[in-house]
């Protein structure tokens, strides 16, 4: 079935206006074109076609407005000083979506037939690619499950889709340092659960105490693991390290973490300039600890969206320890450069990470 998936073209009629580069925000306007398919499970995947970008009707019963059938995907597409367009680690992305289809009872898709899906989008919106450095194109492929029915059990309809938006920075601080609470309420995930997957509802999970942090004047909350209470997690939406006496830290991926592409480039670029690297448990006692005692140099979360985000603060339990004065220190700033000049292709794509686009 999926050897027969050809992609129908349906180009729009009229164009949409471009907002400027200086006001994108994160996620608020969309390319004039996105890429839909449709699965059951008589045809698996068939009418695969890039179209206008629309609206589309769900039967209000859909299995994934109730039972929050739904996974996605964040990756990025930017444009080079001489006019190329690159993507960064599309294929992971997809293998991620893959294996968070198995785990939320969803079907797998053709990776293959979908990069190549991705890429004509991409190329036939490439007006869309911002021509700035920090701006990009975000990509979004979601599925979702859309059966018009009330019990439970995985739906036997579903649409994938991709959506593009360009972006700015994430955070309105940019690649100025956040303060971070340590969330001590509420927790994101637990081991066995769907916290190592990208689907809907761990976000929808997370609002309640994103918005208290904000409340407190912060950016995002720092989660600590549900049965201890102890051990840190992530940041908000983002993997988060710590650089304590030269070596830097990382929560293992034991299953309630994303296992973020921008963590694994970091681990990877960080070993490559001879950086000790640790994934390993790394408590919030350990971290206030190395705060006192000036060993904690650094800490930074990383993400598709935020890239790298220094922590310039963290509040826990109304204490607030400041990290490298408030300010981005020199390892946060090197691997941002580095990662950002790989992923614009400025530099030698020597990972081999970047996918050239037409
Ligand atoms: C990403 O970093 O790509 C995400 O999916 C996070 C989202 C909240 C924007």
């Amino acid at each position: 079935m999926w050897k027969d998936l050809d992609i129908s073209l349906e180009k729009a009629e009229t164009l949409k206006d471009m907002p400027s580069v200086e006001n994108l925000g994160f996620g608020r306007y969309f390319t004039d074109h996105m890429f839909l398919m449709e699965w059951n499970r008589d045809q698996g995947w068939h009418n695969a076609e890039i179209m206008p970008y629309a609206s589309f009707s769900m039967d209000p019963a859909s299995t994934v407005l109730h039972y929050g059938q739904a996974i996605f995907e964040g990756l990025k597409a930017y444009r080079s000083r001489d006019d190329q367009i690159y993507l960064f680690r599309p294929t992971d992305n997809f293998e991620r979506m893959n294996n968070a289809a198995t785990r939320m009872s969803m079907p797998r898709f053709p990776v293959d037939h979908v990069l190549k899906a991705l890429k004509g989008l991409v190329y036939l919106d490439r007006r869309w690619v911002p021509a700035a450095e920090g701006a990009s194109l975000y990509l979004r492929p979601t599925m979702i499950g859309v059966d018009p029915f009330l019990g439970l059990k995985p739906a036997d309809n579903y649409l994938f889709y991709i959506i593009m938006s360009p972006v700015g920075a994430y955070y309105a601080e940019g690649f100025s340092p956040t303060r971070i609470c340590v969330c001590t309420d509420y927790v994101r995930a637990v081991k066995g659960g769907v916290g190592d997957v990208k689907t809907a509802g761990n976000y929808a999970a997370s609002m309640l105490a994103s918005e208290q942090a904000k409340e407190r004047g912060c950016t995002q909350v720092l989660w600590l693991d549900a049965c201890e209470r102890k051990y840190i997690e992530e940041v908000g939406t983002s993997n988060i390290f710590f650089s304590i006496d030269n070596t830097l830290i990382t929560p293992p991926l034991s299953g309630s973490i994303l296992g973020g592409i921008t963590r694994n480039s970091v681990i990877r670029l960080a070993q490559s300039w001879d950086i000790e690297v640790e994934e390993r448990p790394i408590s919030i006692d350990e971290v206030i600890e190395a705060s006192d005692s000036g060993a904690l140099r650094e800490s930074f979360a990383t993400g598709t969206a935020a890239v790298i985000s220094p922590v310039g603060e963290l509040l826990y339990e109304d204490v607030s320890y400041p990290i490298n004065d408030g300010q981005t220190g020199p390892l946060s700033a090197r691997l941002f450069k580095e990662l950002q000049a790989i992923q614009y292709g400025h530099t030698e794509n020597s990972f081999g990470w970047t996918v050239k686009v037409g």
